[in-house]
């Protein structure tokens, strides 16, 4: 029997390098999901596994059920959900105001609950099954002009713990991916790349693909992409003041400007 992998946010970035790692995976189906249904169909027919696409907006209030329906009457079984669509809208909380962190928090988090909600009868009956949820650096370190952003991805490690613990018991193993700058459309990274000192801190798409594959198809609870910007969580916690110095400092603006529209 065929394994089924949804991936989200499939049309670009990490998603689209994800559902071409996943259809390396012997014996799979893939689901597709985001809004762009041109980039899905010709993912699909580029991928070398079978392939299937819902073109939706995972904030319409009926994106959940449409998607579960998709998936009963395409074989009726789940057995990995990576949770990946996201986006990141920039500006300090004093010029946007509640309006960012409610898009940002309705997509990056709301979202993620609800199509999860809709979709776990479906993995629990397919167990041994998994969720992976893309969260981010930015879900352990918050920096200016990212507070909308760094609240939807610490609530989504704060969920995805809880859930981690009480899906056990039904075979559904629910783990987190934090990817620090990854070069896509959403967050190019621009300014980042375009210096040698910094080139080294972006990573690529194919990398935070095989992290979710860690984590969605091996079994581990998390991983950071690349792995080094685990130190930064650390680092957090350990030295708050040095690490509140340097993100609202030269250091942290630097960041912050070299990562525009992105994270
Ligand atoms: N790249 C990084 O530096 C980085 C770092 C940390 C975490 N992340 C996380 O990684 C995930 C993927 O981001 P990415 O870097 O691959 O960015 P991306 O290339 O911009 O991809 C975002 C994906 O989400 C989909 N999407 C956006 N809004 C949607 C909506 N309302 N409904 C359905 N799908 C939607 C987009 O497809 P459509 O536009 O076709 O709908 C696209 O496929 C996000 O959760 C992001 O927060 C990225």
């Amino acid at each position: 029997m065929d394994r089924v992998f949804l991936v989200t946010g499939a049309s670009s970035g990490i998603g689209e390098a994800t559902a071409r790692r996943l259809a390396s995976e012997p014996g799979c189906r893939l689901v597709l999901v985001a809004r762009r249904e041109d980039r899905l169909r010709a993912l699909a027919g580029s991928l070398p596994a079978p392939a299937t696409w819902i073109a939706a907006d995972l904030t319409d209030e009926d994106a959940p059920s449409r998607i579960a329906a998709h998936v009963e009457k395409h074989g009726g079984r789940l057995d990995l959900l990576v949770n990946n669509a996201g986006a990141s809208w920039r500006g300090t909380f004093g010029d946007e105001g509640w309006e960012n962190v409610r898009r940002t928090m309705e997509l990056n988090f709301d979202a993620v609950v609800r199509l999860t909600d809709a979709l776990l009868p479906l993995l629990r009956r397919s167990a041994p099954s998994a969720i992976v949820n893309v969260a981010s650096t930015a879900g352990r370190i918050s920096r200016p002009g990212a507070g909308a952003y760094s609240a939807s991805k610490y609530a989504l490690i704060g969920w995805s713990d809880a859930l981690h613990a009480e899906e056990a018991a039904h075979g559904v193993h629910v783990g987190i991916v934090m990817p620090g700058f990854i070069a896509t459309e959403g967050f190019p990274a621009t300014e980042l790349l375009a210096k040698p000192w910094t080139r080294w801190t972006v990573s690529s798409p194919e990398k935070a693909a095989e992290a979710i594959v860690d984590v969605g198809l091996r079994g581990r609870a998390e991983r950071y992409v690349p792995r080094p910007y685990g130190l930064i969580a650390v680092l957090r916690i350990v030295a708050p003041r040095l690490v509140r110095r340097v993100v609202s400092g030269g250091a942290g603006k630097a960041l912050t400007t070299a990562t525009k529209p992105g994270e």
